[in-house]
């Protein structure tokens, strides 16, 4: 019997038949995160094997596609702006507008959709992404709209084609879902419960990415931590694994949980050397009662104990995290506690957040809501903290010699060259252009906020 991406293939043949010599293009908006950013990968995979082509200009586009974030307020006012813009284009030329991703798994966002926007031809979900290439053909075959959208948890598909956006670093999806609830958050709503990719399937992803010239690997997922690859095998298995593989210089993952840091995990993130050692540790509130009311499963106290106790035993580690600000119920001192994490354990990158009511969540039902005025207050509070800690962070730079992984020409600047290093700092340094794509030594010279110079010793 044929599985089911078999069958998908077979669409994508059928669509490319129907295609044929018509030279059709497509265009793809990506909002979130990086798992979001791989799942249109997949989908841009699936559009160039039916034949069409990608452009940047919406008004070229034969089929445009939104692949949807909802875990913040703002994205839908946006998305709603750009598809209201298509309405035209669509009169005119009759562009097949599929919309998708987490959004879509959101009902009053689908019943909006067929109300005020009844021209969009395809809704799609987060579990049904890998039958774009079916809707397609049969919005081809037959121009009616369809809705793709399911609520149970789908299952793990492998082998959809893929186009990468970049050719030296490369996300890989380990595990889909959440089980955490943490209740601000949609996520687990819209992407169900965790579901895990097996050992095999992913390090056959990683070794074919090293063979074809990738050097950083970064595994993605809700909760990489409590990653689950069957008979006991772990998180921290899955990294000495990858760590193994040729080719492959690092490792990153996003976004573990700080509940889920067990010893063997920190033992992995030492022992492999490839693993960068910037550790990505979500904060969210620095308030023990809030974290509580967050639903996050561990205290302030908790928190900084394990940072600590990650700076004790793996040798120059640094964190990154990420923070809530106006939480229901945070008061001033509340708020005091978040900014005093901030200072005790010295981030090295901190992603901020206003909260965001988002219906269906714990969160959007308390009463103690936080006026506008004061989130945004504490938001320019907390941001003044980071960037004046991140000058002085900088400043521990100057004069080191640091691994730099070259991407390419600095956009600001084509006479440079621009690369990371393993903490994620941008460097600009003068180099040629034969370097592009290797690990190199620099020594930092200065530091300008947001990227550091360096120099090839
Ligand atoms: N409001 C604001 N920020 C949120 N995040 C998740 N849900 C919300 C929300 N409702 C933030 C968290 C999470 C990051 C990906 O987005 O900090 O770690
Ligand atoms: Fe947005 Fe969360 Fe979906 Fe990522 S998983 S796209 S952050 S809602």
């Amino acid at each position: 019997m044929k599985n089911e991406i078999e069958e998908q293939y077979e669409f994508m043949d059928k669509v490319n038949e129907l295609n044929k010599g018509k030279e059709l293009k497509y265009s793809i908006f990506t909002m979130g995160c990086q798992l979001n950013e791989n799942d249109s990968e997949k989908i841009c995979g699936m559009l160039e094997k039916m034949g069409y082509f990608r452009v940047d200009d919406t008004t070229k586009a034969d089929i445009v596609v939104f692949n949807t974030c909802c875990v913040r307020e703002n994205a839908e006012d946006k998305l709603f702006g750009k598809i209201g813009e298509m309405k035209r284009q669509k009169e005119k030329k009759g562009t097949i507008i599929a919309i998708g991703g987490c959004m879509m798994q959101e009902k009053h966002i689908v019943e909006k959709l067929h109300s005020s926007y009844p021209y969009v031809d395809i809704i799609f979900g987060t579990h049904t992404l890998h039958k774009l290439s079916e809707d397609i053909y049969k919005i081809l075959e037959e121009r009616k709209r369809i809705d793709d959208v399911i609520d149970i948890d789908g299952e793990v598909y492998e082998g959809l084609p893929i186009k990468r956006v970049d050719n030296i670093k490369a996300s890989v999806t380990i595990m889909y879902g959440c089980n955490n609830f943490c209740s601000y958050c949609i996520v687990p709503y819209v992407r169900g419960r965790e579901r895990s990719r097996r050992p095999v399937d992913i390090l056959n992803e990683v070794r074919n990415l090293a063979k074809n010239g990738y050097k950083e690997i970064t595994l993605l997922g809700q909760n990489v931590n409590s990653y689950n690859g069957g008979e006991n095998y772990k998180f921290s298995n899955l990294l000495y694994d990858v760590n193994k593989i040729d080719g492959i210089e690092r490792i990153r993952f996003v976004s573990p949980h700080p509940k889920d840091f067990t010893e063997d995990v920190i033992e992995a993130i030492k022992k492999c050397d490839k693993v960068c050692k910037i550790i990505h540790l979500p904060l969210q509130s620095g308030s023990s009662k809030v974290l509580k009311s967050m639903n996050r499963k561990y205290t302030k106290e908790q928190f900084i104990t394990l940072a600590e106790k990650m700076k004790e035993r793996i040798p120059n580690v640094v964190f990154s995290t990420d923070i809530i600000v106006g939480f229901p119920g945070e008061t001033e001192e509340d708020f005091e506690d978040t900014l005093d994490v901030v200072k005790r354990v010295n981030f090295e990158q901190v992603y901020m957040f206003i909260y965001s009511r988002r219906v269906g969540t714990p969160g959007d039902k308390m009463e103690n809501q936080i006026p506008e005025e004061i989130k945004h207050k504490r938001f320019d509070r907390l941001k003044a903290l980071v960037e004046s800690g991140i000058s002085v962070n900088n400043q521990k730079y100057i004069g080191t010699v640091q691994k730099v992984l070259v991407e390419g020409e600095s956009k600001n600047n084509p006479n440079m060259l621009t690369g990371r290093t393993d903490s994620n700092k941008v460097v600009i340094f003068e180099g040629t252009k034969d370097l592009i794509h290797s690990v190199i030594e620099l020594k930092i010279v200065s530091e300008h906020m947001w990227y550091l110079k360096g120099e090839i010793m």
